[in-house]
Formats: structure tokens, C-alpha cells, sequence
């Protein structure tokens, strides 16, 4: 078969090659140091993944704010913090002419309780499960900090040689959780219409710029919606990406859900949707149409058939992948040298379908084989799901 149009470079608009069409999407590793350094682990992954042929690397979720994360051992990016580890990490990951993005987050509310005892928001709004606590509205003095941090990171990764910068508007964490008129109630400047809520990641996007420059690569990842009454629909999801289009985004990558409905993970998704692939394939179409900046679509792709014909179609530029990479790091390589054409990954089973439903081991368990790699071992497709469930919760299994 033939793969030309995933082979071919792209130049984004800050001017930037990017010389494939296939992307390794944000996964968050969980093997920093305790303390948010890059640690030799993440070394190790990211010589791994860098030889694997990705145009575009994102790291996981990088945190702007030592005292709010999304889980354990992430990294951390404060002002000028570990400039020396994160420049060994883009050294590592762009050895072979792949780019490295630092992709940047907040929780907000969806931070556990055990690493977060006073976490913030929007609003009040509270996650419905137990392990996370009720939400204290941030300020406005705190909002304009916490742009200015998102600021300080991308700064952060431009000095270390990476090259570009991703904010984390999607799956439901802080910048998502400003865009949904479900999480976010302010009746300030930040909240209310469309306009309103949308304003945290504009000034985000604009802080990023002013401190990086016209010509450094900035993108986000967004949902094409949230999946859930009263909360971020398409059509708000297709305004925003307008007005973000007018900012000047040098890529927008679609993705959908939060951790209260995976949809990201396509637990969500009808098995007719599954077997097509690319979960949010309808909306970007729609998308498409109506803006100028480079599209990427990331959930459910598995065959290069499908991934040529979407770039080939003019429906995106950028192919992102995510649990492919934690099976087979070399996929970018072999998918585009007709080596292999399909990457599917298992569908995790426990038989509980509650479980099965909710998508919840789908994370920790590609985690682990994310730290498998870490320590410079093969990724395991055997790997049981409980045992991954015992370790995770310290409980037996059900
Ligand atoms: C282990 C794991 C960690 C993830 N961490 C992040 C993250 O840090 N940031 C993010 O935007 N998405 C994260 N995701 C979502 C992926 O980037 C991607 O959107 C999702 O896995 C769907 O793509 P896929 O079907 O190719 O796996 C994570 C997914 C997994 C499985």
C-alpha cells in the first residue's frame, strides 16, 4: 500500500517543518522524579520514543504548579525549574529529527484526593467520585497567575531546545473546566457566555506567544465536545476553535471526553464508531471547513489505510496516536515504511462491566508500560489487568 501523503512534511504557520504526519499524542508517564524532575526513566523513554519515527513527540501532561497534580511522579514546570534535565530530555527525543512539544496542564478539580487536599476551579463544582474533593473557586488574582504560569512553561520548554508548546484544553481538566458552562458558574469576566468562559485560554495562547515569539510553535488539544448534559457541546467546541483559529494556533488537535466519560479513550464510542476509527472523525470534517489552522485528530486510528486516506482527504494534517506508542515505540517507523499497516491495541478486559464501561484501567495500564520502558524493558501485551488494578488500589480484585 501506499503511504505518501503520511510521509509527506508539513510547515506549520510559525514557519516550522514538521517533517511527517504522524504525531505521538500527550501521555502522561508518571516517572519523574518525586519532586516533578525529568528522572533517567524518562531519559530512557524518550531516546526510545524519539527513534520512532514520530514527526511530533508531546510529552504527558507537564504540571504548571507544584502544589496541583494530575497524578504521581509527573513533571512539573516552574519558571526556570530543571532547565538543564528538560533540555538532556530534548536532546534525547530530537536526536533523530523528530520535534518535542511540552504539552501543559492543570487539574483543577480532577486531582485526586491524595495528592490534592485543596484543589481549585472554575467554581465549586465537584467531580462526583469520592477520590476527588470539592473545588474552591480561584481568584482573579490566582487566574492571572496561573496564565502567566502557563506562560512561564512554554518560556521553559522553548529554553530547552524543545520545539513547541501544547496547552491541555481537553478531557476535562482546568482549561476545559473553564470552557464548560457545567463546571464553570462565575458571573465575573471569566464566566457566563461563550466569550467569557473562553477567555482564560485565549489570555493563555497570548501569554504563551508574547513570552515564545511569533516563530515558536504553540497548539492545543481540545475536545470536539465533553459528553455530558450541560457541559461543553460541539457547537461551543466548533466556536472556540474559531476563535482560537484567529489567534493564530499553529495546530489544533481534536479529542473528546473527561475522566468522568472516557470518551478519549473511546469507551464512549458505539462499536460502529470503533470499527471506523478516528472516534471524532465527523466533527473535524465539520471543523475543517471553517478555519485555517492545521488540524490534528487523535483517538481510535489503527490502520495506515484509514490514516492515508484522512490526510490524503484533506479532513486533517496530523495523525495522533497514543496507546500504539505504548505497545509498539517503533510505529511511526513501520507504519510509515509499509512495514506494519496496522497498530490495534488490546481492549482491556476485566469482565466487570462497570469497569470495562468507564474505561478506568485503560490509563494505568498503558502507564505501565510506559514505565516498563522506562527501565528499559519491552512493553508487556500480557501484562494482567488486575495485577495492574492490585497495584494501582492496594485492593484484592472483586
Ligand atoms: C496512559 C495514558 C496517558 C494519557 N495521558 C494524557 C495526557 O497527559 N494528556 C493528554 O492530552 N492525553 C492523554 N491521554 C490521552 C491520549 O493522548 C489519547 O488522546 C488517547 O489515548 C486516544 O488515542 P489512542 O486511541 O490512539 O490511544 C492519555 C492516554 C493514556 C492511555
Amino acid at each position: 500500500m501506499s503511504i505518501n501523503h503520511l510521509n509527506q512534511s508539513f510547515r506549520l504557520p510559525s514557519g516550522t517543518i514538521i517533517p511527517n504526519r504522524l504525531a505521538k499524542s500527550a501521555l502522561s508517564e508518571g516517572i519523574a522524579e518525586a519532586n516533578g524532575r525529568p528522572s533517567e526513566a524518562l531519559f530512557n523513554l524518550y531516546e526510545r520514543w524519539g527513534k520512532g519515527g514520530a514527526g511530533i513527540l508531546f510529552t504527558g501532561n507537564v504540571m504548571v504548579d507544584k502544589d496541583h497534580l494530575v497524578n504521581a511522579n509527573v513533571m512539573i514546570a516552574e519558571k526556570e525549574n530543571f532547565l538543564a534535565d528538560y533540555t538532556k530530555l530534548a536532546e534525547k527525543a530530537q536526536a533523530n529529527g523528530t520535534h518535542l512539544w511540552m504539552q501543559i496542564n492543570h487539574p483543577g478539580r480532577q486531582a485526586p484526593v491524595y495528592l490534592d487536599k485543596a484543589p481549585v476551579s472554575a467554581s465549586n463544582v465537584k467531580m462526583p467520585m469520592r477520590i476527588y474533593l470539592e473545588p474552591r473557586p480561584l481568584t482573579e488574582d490566582e487566574i492571572l497567575d496561573l496564565i502567566e504560569r502557563y506562560g512561564d512553561a512554554a518560556l521553559l520548554a522553548k529554553k530547552a531546545g524543545m520545539k513547541g508548546a501544547q496547552i491541555h484544553g481537553a478531557h476535562g481538566y482546568l482549561v476545559s473546566q473553564f470552557l464548560s458552562g457545567l463546571t464553570n458558574l462565575r458571573k465575573d469576566k471569566w464566566g457566563g457566555s461563550l466569550e467569557n468562559r473562553a477567555r482564560f485560554v485565549i489570555e493563555i495562547y497570548r501569554n504563551m506567544r508574547k513570552k515564545c515569539g511569533d516563530d515558536f510553535p504553540i497548539g492545543i488539544k481540545i475536545n470536539s465536545a465533553d459528553f455530558q448534559k450541560g457541559a461543553f457541546t460541539e457547537e461551543e467546541s466548533m466556536e472556540v476553535i474559531q476563535l482560537l483559529d484567529a489567534e493564530g494556533m499553529d495546530l489544533i488537535e481534536v479529542s473528546g471526553g473527561t475522566y468522568e466519560r472516557a470518551a478519549m479513550v473511546g469507551s464512549m464510542q458505539k462499536e460502529s464508531t470503533k470499527l471506523r476509527e478516528a472516534y471524532f472523525m465527523d466533527f473535524i470534517t465539520k471543523v475543517r471547513s471553517k478555519i485555517k489552522s492545521p488540524l490534528m485528530l487523535t483517538g481510535g486510528f489503527r490502520t495506515s489505510a484509514a490514516m492515508e486516506k484522512a490526510i490524503e482527504g484533506g479532513e486533517l494534517d496530523f495523525v495522533g496516536l497514543g496507546r500504539p506508542f505504548c505497545l509498539y515505540p517503533n510505529v511511526a517507523n513501520e507504519l510509515l515504511s509499509g512495514k506494519r499497516t496496522d497498530c490495534t491495541v488490546q481492549n482491556l478486559k476485566t469482565g466487570v462491566e462497570k469497569m470495562d464501561k468507564s474505561g478506568m484501567m485503560e490509563t494505568p495500564w498503558y502507564m505501565f508500560q510506559i514505565a516498563r520502558m522506562g527501565k528499559g524493558f519491552e512493553p508487556d501485551p500480557n501484562l494482567d489487568v488486575w495485577k495492574v488494578y492490585e497495584k494501582i488500589t492496594g485492593k484484592k480484585r472483586p
